[in-house]
């Protein structure tokens, strides 16, 4: 897709389609929108007195134009949420899935008045995932060729330069790669298949490096050995670095570490037989890892920043770890394991330790943690925990401008006791009671530089088809993270 920065007006903009967004403040309609709607003759007036526009979040109305140049008017609903990047990343998105299949080759997107270069980078990332589809990963596509269009050219009206959009394109495209990989099913993307999809960054200018089990257990990692026991697969550390991580002046280096859960079934735990087939999209976090290391490597590959994906399979074979098990972390605590489906703090808490040894000194990890996030925040938000809270800060500030919505909860250390036991130094799993609040307890344990842990099981995948996005894997995360490391290259 190609995206291009024109000067307004809008009513001058020739293209198949214009998408014109319809904010709260239209209830009296807003200037700017009442001098398109005059140029058009009264065609945006006559949709909304007919009904035609329906006022619903990201609801959309495909009418016609009137006596503007575009065959089409696409009016976008944004009445929820406010303007900036995250309205601006969903409007685009919206608009271009819109016109899947449809011989509409040229969308000119105007997002009003007034919005700045970062909401365009998110305008632009949002405008390429709009075109995602999932179904070419495997087999067969049944979608005849036009059904296959989408759009190949987005007019940017009004948008401030040229640059902002092509960083956003490359977003758009690490966000798509993040889907692809958390899509993938558990029997074909396992961790010796996620170490090869990582290698391929070489070609980016990247250095990969792949921990094998035998190398885990030289360095002492128990928790992520003991998840993957019961696995006929076993489980593997996917390292990248980019080339700035070695060069970094000023001593500052960011990891990012995935939760890479190939499937989750709960291991002797197990999960109830409803739903359990989501549980591929547990690998979630390292899909966006690997992705955002990816897009920063091509966007500024002298950032000093490292992925790191533990990966495993938590199965219930008849080696795997048991309830009860007592396993020793790469930090050296025992780990009394009284949940083997609370798995995936055990492989983060021994995926930190190493990148604190390998220099890291900040932290994010981004984990399909607990079900308690998704039930709490909904397909929307991600939750974040941070400490000290200005490294949190930084954070979410990094995914407001990236057109993500973060949500800080409080660490609250009083929960620690909650995970006391006479057999270790802590359990892996308390009551269900706080369970969102005390997984991040649990990780905080095995972190000592400043770090943040982002919560993404309610956001990384949709049980069904959005306005905004496919049945699947969203990307979640990975704008925000690559925003985040160019930020942190900076100093912001
Ligand atoms: N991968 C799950 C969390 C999850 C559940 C993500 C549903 C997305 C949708 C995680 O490994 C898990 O099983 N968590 C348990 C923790 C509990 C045993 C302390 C949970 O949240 O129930
Ligand atoms: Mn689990
Ligand atoms: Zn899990």
């Amino acid at each position: 897709m190609r995206l291009r920065a024109v000067d307004g007006p809008p009513a001058a903009v020739d293209a198949d389609v214009l998408a014109v967004p319809i904010y709260r403040e239209d209830a009296e309609m807003a200037a700017d929108l009442a001098e398109l709607d005059a140029a058009s003759g009264g065609a945006i007036r006559r949709a909304i007195d007919w009904g035609e526009f329906n006022p619903l979040e990201h609801a959309v109305s495909l009418v016609d134009a009137g006596d503007l140049p575009v065959d089409r008017l696409l009016l976008l609903n944004a009445a929820g949420r406010g303007r900036g990047a995250w309205r601006a990343r969903r409007l685009a998105a919206v608009a271009t899935r819109r016109l899947n299949g449809r011989n509409a080759p040229r969308l000119a997107l105007w997002l009003r008045d007034g919005e700045d270069d970062g909401a365009w980078t998110a305008a632009a990332a949002g405008a390429v995932a709009g075109t995602y589809r999932s179904h070419g990963i495997y087999g067969r596509v049944r979608d005849t060729d036009a059904m296959k269009r989408s759009v190949e050219e987005v007019l940017c009206v009004g948008a401030p330069s040229q640059e902002a959009l092509d960083r956003g394109a490359e977003i758009g495209a690490g966000i798509a790669f993040g889907r692809d990989l958390a899509n993938r099913s558990a029997n074909d993307l396992n961790p010796e298949e996620m170490a090869r999809e990582a290698r391929a960054l070489e070609a980016d200018g990247c250095t990969v490096e792949v921990l094998e089990p035998d190398e885990m257990e030289r360095l002492g990692m128990g928790l992520i050995l003991g998840v993957g026991q019961g696995a006929a697969h076993p489980p593997r550390l996917v390292v990248i670095k980019l080339p700035g991580w070695d060069t970094a002046s000023d001593g500052d280096r960011l990891a990012i570490v995935g939760k890479g859960v190939c499937f989750d079934s709960g291991g002797l735990s197990i999960k109830p037989a409803e739903n359990m087939g989501d549980m591929k999209h547990d690998k979630s976090g390292a899909a966006a890892v690997v992705a955002a290391a990816r897009t920063v490597a091509r966007l500024a590959p002298d950032t000093p920043l490292m992925a790191v994906a533990p990966m495993v399979e938590n199965m219930p074979g008849g080696n795997a770890q048991r309830p009860g098990d007592v396993v020793r972390a790469m930090n050296g605590m025992a780990v009394e394991v009284t949940n083997t489906d609370a798995e995936g703090r055990l492989i983060l808490a021994d995926a930190m330790t190493w990148a604190e040894r390998e220099g890291a000194t900040h932290i994010v990890d981004v984990a399909t943690l607990t079900g308690a996030q998704a039930v709490a925040f909904g397909e929307h938000i991600s939750s974040y925990f941070a400490r000290p809270r200005d490294w949190g800060d930084r954070v979410g500030a990094a995914a407001e401008r990236a057109g993500e919505w973060f949500w800080e909860m409080p660490l609250a250390v009083e929960y620690r006791a909650s995970y006391d036991t006479p057999h270790a130094d802590i359990v892996n799993s308390g009551t269900r009671d706080g369970s969102l609040i005390k997984s991040a307890v649990f990780l905080s344990e095995f972190v000592t530089v400043p770090w943040v842990h982002v919560d993404i099981a309610g956001t990384a995948y949709h049980s069904a088809e959005k306005p905004y996005g496919p049945k699947g894997a969203s990307g979640a995360a990975v704008a925000a993270l690559v925003q985040l490391a160019l930020d942190f290259r900076d100093g912001v």
